[in-house]
This record gives C-alpha cells, structure tokens and sequence, in this order.
C-alpha cells in the first residue's frame, strides 16, 4: 500500500485529482471558493456543539486481515479531546497497520472508525476529505528532495486547499516557526539532521490543523541524541493540547505524556490503561514480557 501514498501521506486519488491545485472533491463543494470542510476546519462536517458529545476518534471492533492472514482483531481504542494515547508492542504487533487504518490509507475487513462521533469508514464517505481532519508522520521522514523545507511544508495547503502560493507560504513559515526551524525554511531536505527533518514532516501534518496527530515511531530513524529534539517538539503539541494517537518504543517518554497507553500483540489490544498502570503494574503476562525487555522499569 506504501505506493499509494505520497509523502504526506494523501492517496493516489488526491494527487492525481489535484495538479491544477485543487481536488476534485474540493473544488466540487466550493463553488464561493472554499470547501465545506474548510469552512469551519471540520472536514468532518459537524458543529462545535456535536463535537463535544464525542471523543475525537473512537475505533470500534475493527478487524483487517492481509491476504486471510489477521493482523488486526477487534479493536476498541478511544482518544478523548486533548488526549494522548500511546500503542505500544513488538515489531509485527499491528500498530502501524492500526494507525494507517485511522488515517484511511488501509481499508478495514470490519467495524468503524469515528471521528468526532462521525463514521469515516463507511465506505460512502469522502477518503480523502476525512483524511484533511488527520495529520499523519511515518519514521522514515518522507520529505520530497527536490523541495526546500518551505516547499515541502506549503505543499500540503496549496494542493488541496487551493490557497494562493502567498498564503501558503505564509502558513508554511508559521509552521515550520512553530516547529523551532524558521531559518531552515529555504533548506533542502539532505541539509537537514535527521531531527530537523521530521520536524519537518510534523509541520506538514499539521498544515491543516488537523483534530488529530498519528505519529508512527517517529523517532526510530533517529540518531539517538536527535530523538530528543523530535520527543521535545510532541511534548509540547501534547501540552497545547493535540489530540495525538502515537506508537512509540521510547517507554520513558509515554510514561511522561501518554494519558492513556495501549499495548498491542498478535494484532490485538491485550492491556490498556492509565500509563502509569500499565507501564509500571501491568496485568497481562505479555505486557510484563515485553516492558521487561526495557531497562530502567521494573515489570516483573
Ligand atoms: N501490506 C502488507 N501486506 C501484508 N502483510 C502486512 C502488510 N503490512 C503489514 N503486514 C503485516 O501485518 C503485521 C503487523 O504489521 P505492522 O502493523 O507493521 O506492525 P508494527 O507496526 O507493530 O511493527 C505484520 O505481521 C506485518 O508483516
Ligand atoms: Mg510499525
């Protein structure tokens, strides 16, 4: 599936609809210019009032199998607003496949995947539409070469947003200023560490302010002493209050700022809890081995 998707993670459908700088999809619904899902930045279509009823994403029982082969059995994984939640679990465990699942780029064998209490897998629904309310980071940083920092991170708005090259670029200062690399906007990809690249790339994810952040072992990649820099900049999404979902190996960091940590094996969700609980008293026999293989936390 990884070649149906470009570097900021959009569909083939998306892409090949949007050279003239607009989706089809987007330019059908604005005709004064904007986007429904513009208008109030829900391309989820629903109003402040009907938000808060819900949490941000709910997964509910989904099931994805490869080729017969289940990878994903009967999920159940809220994120409240502000909330974030942490998958951890082996390598093969199925959290990638889990967050490629919220972030629509895998189609579900079974269940539902909702966000702010709206249904985004049904099949009817505009993929591509519901997929600008998530931003999406992988660990291999997926910036395009040939762009600067800027380019990179103005893409996103102006492709499917239709913005102006101006306004785009504005935003795409703001973001990478957000993301502490203001006097990196006009250098190439190869002349950033590794750090600076994803920082990068979580600029782009947020480009559309997304409701929800999928982080995807962002930092494994990393040399260790610029897995810092990464972890310091999702600190501090989290305390602005981002609604973030992330799977992550780095145990002392969730234990920090995970509200909620899930552990996964064999494809299914074994322990969830507080990150305290799990990470320090885990319940489940397969939780206890697994933290066990991390220094510094006492699981036995
Ligand atoms: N595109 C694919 N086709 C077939 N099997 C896949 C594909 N992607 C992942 N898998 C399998 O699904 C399982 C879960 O993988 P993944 O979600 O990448 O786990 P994790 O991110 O926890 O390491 C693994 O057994 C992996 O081999
Ligand atoms: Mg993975």
């Amino acid at each position: 599936m990884n070649g149906a998707q470009d570097p900021a993670g959009r569909s083939e459908a998306t892409r090949e609809n949007a050279p003239a700088g607009r989706s089809e999809a987007t330019r059908e619904n604005a005709p004064a210019g904007r986007s429904e899902a513009t208008r109030d930045n829900d391309p989820a279509g629903r109003s402040e009032a009907t938000r808060d009823k819900y949490p941000v994403l709910s997964v509910r029982g989904l099931t994805k199998a490869y080729h017969d082969r289940p990878v994903l059995t009967g999920i159940d994984l809220d994120g409240a607003e502000h909330q974030v939640v942490v998958l951890i679990g082996a390598s093969g465990s199925g959290k990638s496949t889990l967050l490629r699942c919220i972030d629509l780029l895998e189609d579900i064998d079974d269940g539902q995947i909702l966000l702010d209490g709206r249904d985004i897998s049904d099949p009817r629904i505009d993929a591509d539409k519901a997929r600008q309310a998530m931003g999406m980071v992988f660990q291999s940083f997926n910036l395009f070469p040939h762009m600067s920092a800027l380019a990179n991170v103005a893409l996103a708005p102006r492709v499917v947003h239709g913005s102006t090259r101006r306004e785009a670029q504005d935003r795409g200062r703001e973001l990478l200023a957000r993301v502490g690399l203001a006097a990196h906007a006009d250098a190439y990809p190869d002349k950033l560490s590794g750090g600076q690249q994803q920082r990068v790339a979580i600029a782009r994810a947020l480009a559309y302010d997304p409701r929800l952040l999928l982080l995807d072992e962002i930092t494994s990649a990393l040399d260790p002493e610029l897995v810092g820099e990464v972890l310091a900049l999702v600190r501090e999404l989290a305390t602005a209050g981002r609604t973030i979902v992330m799977a992550t190996h780095e145990m002392a960091f969730a234990r920090e700022v995970a509200d909620r940590v899930c552990f996964l094996d064999g494809g299914m969700i074994v322990e969830s809890g507080s990150a305290e609980r799990v990470l320090t008293d885990p319940q489940q026999i397969r939780t206890r081995q697994f933290l066990q293989r991390f220094t510094g936390l006492d699981a036995s």
